[in-house]
């Protein structure tokens, strides 16, 4: 089974556990798409580990990871992780990690630029100031600097220089910021270049072939599908394909070799960053949420906007990515509500939208219509069996399900492996 996992709402769902559950059951893990801004947590004997770069599935032995033509690669956090995951024993070498020729590299320009661009926006979008975007607009610009350039110092060279001579007098003349140095850079990335060349390979062909072996692919979304570049709510998004047809194009693996889309969702919906978000808390339940659901940024530690559930929003990342089935996490931070809302309508100027609105003023500006349940007062964190959920926790999966016309096959109620349920 070559499986996509990918995020149904605005990202952090959860997708680092499901991944971390998965990847035992693969061989390979792939990301695909996005770069440092992604921050996939998965807790392993009590230790938490928060991945940037490296797919997740490094915890298991013997996959193989690979990081994908689509990313975008920091050097600096991809070292840094390395590193850590060496010192915490677990091993990092040319057989377990495969990193794409093709992917783009992040510069300090481009985290510099995201940056001061922020700053100087009216209407910000809040990004994670990784550089993801201005790495992203040099691929498409056709200026952007691969790995594979990085392996050759004439190309680097000539290509450093050429982007050093417009981004520097953009700095200057628009941003009043000195702008970099040629040589340090230079110097610099050439070092992470001789590191790097052990990991370098053709990633596409690699995935291919293991695929004509049979062997099982994990493809490991980051962000979610709202944040997509293309169907997320532009534009406070980020700057790539975070839907699941972004794993084809990130890897090079045809459309006709993915076998299965599995959604991620949070049991209530959060956003970091700017941009609407339709069914929003007040901020003291924001605040309770967050605080119970450890609702923090896992790259900039930012504190998570929180609200209801959003069905209209789920249910067109079920359509878009073709999701087959859904994995609903941290239902135990609902434990204790009196009553639940959800999502399952948009109301704008007496019309009522079931679809997700293409029109960002309607999704500014409607009001949600609700459908509300019970709460359960109970603990559901030790439970492993879906037969033991109290009945109000069972009504709420099955009214998601109902109303999203998906399969639900894994609940999460807490944040290690094994506190899990899985559904036939
Ligand atoms: P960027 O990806 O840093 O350009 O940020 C663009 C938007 O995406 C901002 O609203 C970020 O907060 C959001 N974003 C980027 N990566 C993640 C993520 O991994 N989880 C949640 N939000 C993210």
């Amino acid at each position: 089974m070559n499986i996509v996992i990918v995020g149904t709402q605005w990202g952090d769902e959860g997708k680092g556990k499901i991944i971390d559950l998965l990847s035992g059951k693969v061989d390979y893990i792939v990301r695909y798409q996005g770069g440092s801004n992604a921050g996939h947590t998965v807790i392993l004997n009590g230790r938490e580990f928060i991945f940037h770069l490296i797919p997740s599935g490094i915890l298991h032995k013997g996959k193989v990871c690979c990081i994908g033509n689509g990313v975008v690669v920091d050097p600096v956090v991809l070292f840094k992780e390395i590193h850590d995951l060496k010192n915490a024993g677990i091993k990092v070498d040319q057989a377990r990690l495969k990193i794409s020729s093709r992917a783009h590299v992040i510069f300090p320009y481009h985290k510099i630029l995201d940056q001061l661009r922020e700053k100087k926006k009216t209407y910000r979008i809040g990004t994670t100031g990784r550089g993801i975007g201005p790495c992203y607009a040099d691929k498409i610009n056709r200026c952007g600097i691969r790995i594979a350039d990085l392996l050759n110092p004439y190309v680097f060279k000539e290509k450093l220089k050429d982007n050093l001579k417009e981004k520097n007098e953009v700095f200057r003349k628009v941003y009043g910021h000195p702008g970099f140095s040629f040589n340090k850079i230079y110097t610099q990335y050439l070092n992470y270049a001789r590191l790097i060349s052990k990991y370098v390979c053709n990633t596409s062909l690699l995935l291919n072939q293991a695929i004509r072996k049979n062997k099982d692919i994990l493809f490991e979304g980051a962000q979610g599908t709202f944040l997509d570049i293309d169907f997320g709510s532009y534009p406070f998004v980020t700057s790539s394909s975070a839907t699941a047809g972004g794993a084809c194009t990130g890897t090079g693996v045809s459309p006709l070799k993915i076998d299965k889309v599995i959604g991620v969702a949070k049991a209530y919906t959060t956003r970091v960053g700017e941009g609407p978000f339709p069914t929003e808390f007040s901020d003291s339940f924001s605040r309770y949420i967050r605080n119970k659901g450890s609702e923090f940024g896992a790259t900039t530690g930012r504190p998570r906007r929180c609200g209801w559930f959003d069905c209209i929003m789920v249910k067109e990342a079920i359509l878009i990515n073709g999701i087959s089935e859904l994995a609903i996490m941290k239902l135990d931070v609902l434990d204790g509500l009196k009553k639940i809302k959800i999502c399952i309508g948009y109301k704008y100027k007496n019309k009522v939208f079931r679809n997700f609105p293409e029109d960002p003023e309607v999704l500014r500006k409607a009001k949600p219509v609700y459908q509300e349940l019970p709460g359960w007062k109970e603990d559901i964190s030790k439970i492993r069996q879906y037969r033991d959920l109290p009945p109000s926790a069972k009504d709420y999966l099955l009214r998601l399900k109902d109303l999203l016309k998906t399969k639900i096959s894994m609940v999460s109620v807490g944040s290690s492996r094994e506190e899990t349920i899985f559904l036939d």
